[in-house]
């Protein structure tokens, strides 16, 4: 199987999703035309992507889990509006263009934001995401769990934090998982909530994946910063430094980076039920970001 060939389907078939959600719940404002921009504008679609994958796998029909990788894809749109802001990281380009705040000002980016956030648990609240309220309900709950101060704004406040601070390499891994393996992490679970076949043994080894391959797109993405090219990744790079940054690079050089990765990809796929055969669409997946370019 070609990975990035099977990556681009989804993709290509994920904007088509979003494209069309969005064009029949347009509502004809800025505010709109602002959340629009921050979801259609580009983007790897890596998490829809393991959600798509996983939900396949799990035998899980079509018109649900594509409601479930929206509201996800939802989830992480909202965050990168937000990281951009002045208040945060104050960046002028995301996926190659203007990032969102300054082709619609600091404002309605804030509240682009918060709507996307908010559309997300309204898509998982919907019936036709599940006929089931209990799985509709446990979805809502994680979700709210891994984005919120527990899970990705929590992580995304200690990376504001740390940019005035002496901190540790766990503190910077710490960071990571909080500000963004916990939404890989929902990536895994949530398939398998949304399946109704949820089992401790599944759960426990697929939410490892998800942290374990979260840490790694953020070590990757520290390292992109530091010897990424802006024309591939779509943003500036050589920003971590200059901003003081809790960066993995404080503590580890390229090659070192290279193998942490490794080795948590080695024990998320290595005694795995689901993922340990060579061949297997998510062992393959998690091997091959480690080298990626944008
Ligand atoms: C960027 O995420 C922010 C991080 C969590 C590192 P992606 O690299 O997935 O961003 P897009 O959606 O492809 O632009
Ligand atoms: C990524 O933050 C985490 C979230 C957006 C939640 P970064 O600030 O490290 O990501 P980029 O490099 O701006 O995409
Ligand atoms: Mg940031
Ligand atoms: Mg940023």
């Amino acid at each position: 199987m070609n990975i990035k060939l099977q990556l681009k389907k989804t993709a290509t078939d994920f904007n088509n999703y979003a494209k069309k959600y969005l064009s029949s719940h347009k509502e004809g404002t800025t505010l709109w035309d602002a959340m629009n921009y921050g979801v259609v504008n580009g983007g790897k679609r890596i998490r829809p992507f393991l959600i798509i994958e996983l939900s396949k796998l799990l035998n899980i029909k079509k018109t649900n889990y594509m409601r479930l990788a929206l509201a996800t894809e939802f989830v992480h749109a909202y965050s990168l509006i937000h990281d951009d802001l002045p208040g945060m990281d104050n960046d002028d380009l995301r996926r190659g263009k203007l990032t969102t705040h300054k082709k619609f000002g600091e404002a309605v980016a804030i509240l682009a934001g918060n709507s996307l956030l908010t559309l997300a648990f309204e898509i998982l609240a919907n019936p036709k995401t599940h006929q089931n309220n209990k799985i509709r309900v446990n979805l809502i709950a994680n979700l709210a769990k891994m984005s919120g101060s527990t899970g990705l704004a929590g992580g995304q406040s200690l990376d504001l934090l740390y940019e005035k601070k002496r901190v540790s390499e766990k503190e910077i891994i710490k960071m990571h998982n909080l500000k963004t393996a916990k939404l890989f992490e929902f990536c895994m679970l949530s398939p398998l909530i949304l399946s109704g076949k949820n089992t401790p043994l599944k759960q426990k080894e697929y939410q490892k994946y998800g942290k374990n391959f979260g840490l790694i797109f953020q070590a990757t993405d520290d390292l992109l910063d530091y010897e990424g090219k802006k024309n591939i990744t779509g943003k500036h790079t050589q920003k971590d430094l200059k901003k003081n940054k809790g960066s993995i690079l404080k503590y580890k050089d390229s090659k070192e980076i290279r193998l942490y990765c490794k080795k948590l990809a080695k024990s998320a796929t290595i005694t795995s039920t689901a993922f340990s055969k060579s061949e297997n669409i998510f062992n393959l997946l998690i091997h091959n970001i480690i080298g990626r370019v944008c």
